[in-house]
């Protein structure tokens, strides 16, 4: 070798080397380096005591005759401290999918945009909405100066009686899984960490505590844990929070099958596992998957506290998996960007904000039957009845309930005692669907009955050319329906408006399906669950046809409770902390699924709603391989311009015949204008779970598909010959 070449590699190799101290130096805070290879590195510089501080916390409450909330934290849902002497910030959390909540007025005075519940995100079948909802309560969330979101309830509509519906996206896994994702993934990509909740079977309120969902492994992987994997997958969530029941004989978050096997085994999952606030029960649940106790008064021992530090000490949770824990928590911080930089507080256009409250709240919207009523013609004379119309439209309750900017119009309570007595307010937020009609339709004149007797409510009817009557069940947190019947004899109240006009439009404002005994008397009924701070404006503008209606139902609404399986909510009525079993007895088949299964007629099928122009498909082609690909036209075929959302059914694989959403588009058409669309199926949804193989198992052979409006409707319908073939868990 030459001298000179001597040289310059003498220099090349102190230059690496200086690099490679360099970096060394750098260590964590080397923003080149992985998150992983960043999480591993702090974590090692971590004492024990700070170690073991980052795997619990409190929320960021104060209770009467309590303590103030905890220092440096954001008054919230909960506060985990950091480690100053790291530059480790602290997790500050607030919830929830509809919007940043103020729980108690802990912040006082602060109102946050609030969007429509998710159910109504859910109706839209629009991923970009949800993206749109998710960045938006991302920002509102930064400002305030949290950093985790406890966003993405991705539960299966399980039980149309469920309390929480309204705070999930309905009863099908690829709906469910794909508007979480999007949603988590708008607020991820605003330097927030998301979770997504509650893992798993969260499917009913009674008895939380101390529900037992059963249920198979093949059900399980095929229905509810499909959701949450596609959610997970799109999404990326920093997060998972396991839920208040048990699955299968233990609790969620203590589950070492959901936890260790399913989720940070068979999926791979790198974040952590939050728990649901008062949901640990001992402090081997660090054995079992869980990273971190969140809510900690909420629970009878601060378990990953003091006491966990024993256990480590003993020898009985391995230093290791305490590394484990915490590296995962600051994985999932150095992939959100909370340590690159000081967090950015980004500028809120609050009229944006709330047009996207209004957008998610306008598509969500649907029109469930219609006998030529709706659009309502210009100059009439209407009542508006019933249901606080006159000040705002209704929000479902608990965790999630955000105070809206306006405030709430009118809050009502419902009593009762006990610490969840808090929750019993029916909100209303400051959006009158009355005000917005009188303002759409300037030539009518329009009054409001309040609807609290129905013959005087008949009386009004009749002497108008229209009536258009709110109805409203509220549905909260910790509490489910007793029964599908619109609460507080409200039925008796649209039966005599119906009856006494037949120009009738009924707004049903709820969290879920509810029966309709006086649909044949019905002009038009609308559906606009809980909708948000913009919802008497979206109403407004569905009713007088400024919006053309493109919502489809996301959960079935059954003819009447004996089409589900459980006849009587389980667990209803027995002693406090007492156990029991809720089997889901339907498997996979949830919804829509089990009312194909069984040939069963619902009063209106998933995936039902009406528009104002209508819609023609054809011209399907169907592709098969590993998986389907199912391309067809869609034409406007009406006068109006329109949205439309056509859906993809699988409806027999192999010789197995079954009904599966596989995928849908959400499309705006001009009259006379044509789309093709395109849907790529999940393999996991042309395949059945194989339990001892631990794996997705596609049969293979002739696949069937139909193209409609609904899962009732079949417009075309193909098939195409599908590859077998197994498929990672
Ligand atoms: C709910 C969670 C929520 C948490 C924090 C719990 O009661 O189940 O969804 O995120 O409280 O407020």
């Amino acid at each position: 070798m030459s001298k000179n070449r001597v040289l310059v590699s003498a220099l090349a190799a102190s230059l690496a080397c200086s690099a490679i101290s360099v970096q060394a130096a750098e260590g964590w805070r080397n923003p080149k380096l992985s998150p992983d290879e960043r999480a591993r590195l702090l974590d090692a510089e971590l004492t024990p005591d700070e170690r073991i501080g980052l795997l619990h916390g409190p929320m960021a409450l104060s209770f009467p005759g309590g303590p103030p909330i905890p220092e440096g934290s954001v008054g919230g849902a909960g506060f985990i401290p950091g480690v100053p002497r790291l530059g480790i910030p602290a997790l500050k959390e607030t919830d929830a999918s509809l919007g940043i909540t103020n729980p108690g007025e802990v912040r006082p005075g602060d109102v946050a945009t609030a969007l429509p519940a998710s159910l109504a995100l859910a109706a839209s079948f629009n991923p970009k909405l949800a993206y749109e909802g998710g960045a938006m309560i991302g920002r509102e969330a930064a400002v305030r100066g949290f950093n985790v979101l406890l966003a993405g309830g991705v539960n299966l509509a399980r039980d149309p009686r469920n309390g929480r519906n309204f705070e999930y996206l309905g009863e099908d896994p690829l709906l469910a899984g794909l508007l979480g994702g999007e949603s988590i993934r708008g607020i991820q990509d605003q330097n927030i960490i998301s979770t997504v909740k509650h893992f798993s079977l969260n499917g009913q309120e009674t008895g939380r505590f101390y529900a037992n969902s059963v249920i198979g492994e093949a059900a399980h992987r095929e229905s509810d844990l499909l959701a949450f994997q596609i959610a997970i997958e799109k999404g990326q969530p920093g997060s998972v929070m396991c839920a208040y029941n048990l699955v299968n004989g233990a609790y969620s978050c203590g589950n070492d099958h959901l936890l260790n096997g399913v989720l940070k085994g068979d999926w791979g999952y790198k974040g952590w596992v939050m728990s649901d606030w008062g949901a640990v029960h001992a402090t081997d649940y660090a054995l079992k998957g869980l990273d971190q106790q969140s809510g900690e008064q909420l629970d009878q021992q601060v378990w990953f506290g003091e006491l966990l530090k024993q256990a480590s000490v003993a020898g009985t949770v391995p230093a290791a998996r305490l590394s484990d824990m915490s590296r995962r928590i600051l994985r999932s911080m150095f992939v959100a960007g909370l340590f690159d930089g000081k967090p950015s507080k980004p500028q809120i256009d609050a009229a944006a904000h709330a047009a996207i409250a209004k957008s998610v709240a306008d598509e969500g919207i649907v029109l469930l039957a219609n006998k030529g009523v709706l659009p309502l013609a210009a100059g009439k004379k209407v009542v508006v009845i019933g249901n606080q119309a006159d000040a705002g439209v209704l929000s479902g309750a608990g965790s999630s309930q955000v105070t809206g900017i306006g405030g709430n119009a009118r809050v009502v309570p419902i009593g009762g005692d006990g610490p969840m007595a808090m929750w019993g307010r029916q909100v209303f937020h400051a959006s009158s669907p009355l005000k917005a009609l009188r303002a759409a339709m300037p030539g009518a004149t329009i009054t409001f009955a309040d609807g609290r007797y129905p013959a005087e409510a008949a009386a009004a009817a009749k002497a108008a050319d229209i009536a258009i009557v709110f109805a409203t069940q509220w549905m909260a947190e910790a509490v489910d329906a007793y029964d599908l019947s619109l609460p507080q004899g409200q039925d008796e109240l649209i039966r005599a408006v119906t009856a006494a006009n037949p120009n009738n439009i009924v707004v049903l404002q709820t969290g879920g399906p509810v029966l309709m005994p006086w649909l044949d008397q019905a002009g038009a009924v609308v559906s606009a669950w809980y909708s948000g701070q913009k919802g008497g404006e979206a109403i407004a503008d569905v009713l007088t046809g400024k919006t053309n209606p493109s919502g489809r139902l996301p959960v079935t609404f059954p003819a009447s409770l004996d089409q589900y399986p459980r006849r009587d909510l389980p667990g209803w009525g027995l002693p406090k902390k007492q156990q029991f079993d809720v089997v889901y007895d339907e498997g996979a088949d949830v919804g829509y699924r089990r009312f194909a299964a069984l040939g069963m007629k619902p009063l209106f099928p998933f995936g039902h709603g009406l528009s104002y122009t209508t819609f023609a498909y054809d011209k399907l082609r169907v592709k098969g391989g590993d998986t389907l690909t199912v391309s067809f036209q869609v034409t406007n075929t009406g006068k109006l311009a329109g949205k439309d959302a056509p859906q993809v059914y699988l409806t027999g694989a192999g010789g197995q015949k079954l009904q599966r959403l596989i995928g849908f588009d959400k499309v705006d058409l001009k009259p006379g204008e044509s789309r093709t669309v395109t849907v790529k199926a999940d393999p996991r949804l042309l395949a059945n779970f194989d339990e001892a193989g631990r794996q997705w198992r596609v049969a293979g052979g002739t696949y069937q598909v139909t193209v409609g409006a609904s899962a009732e409707s079949v417009t075309l319908s193909g098939q195409a010959k599908v590859s077998k073939q197994t498929l990672k868990p």
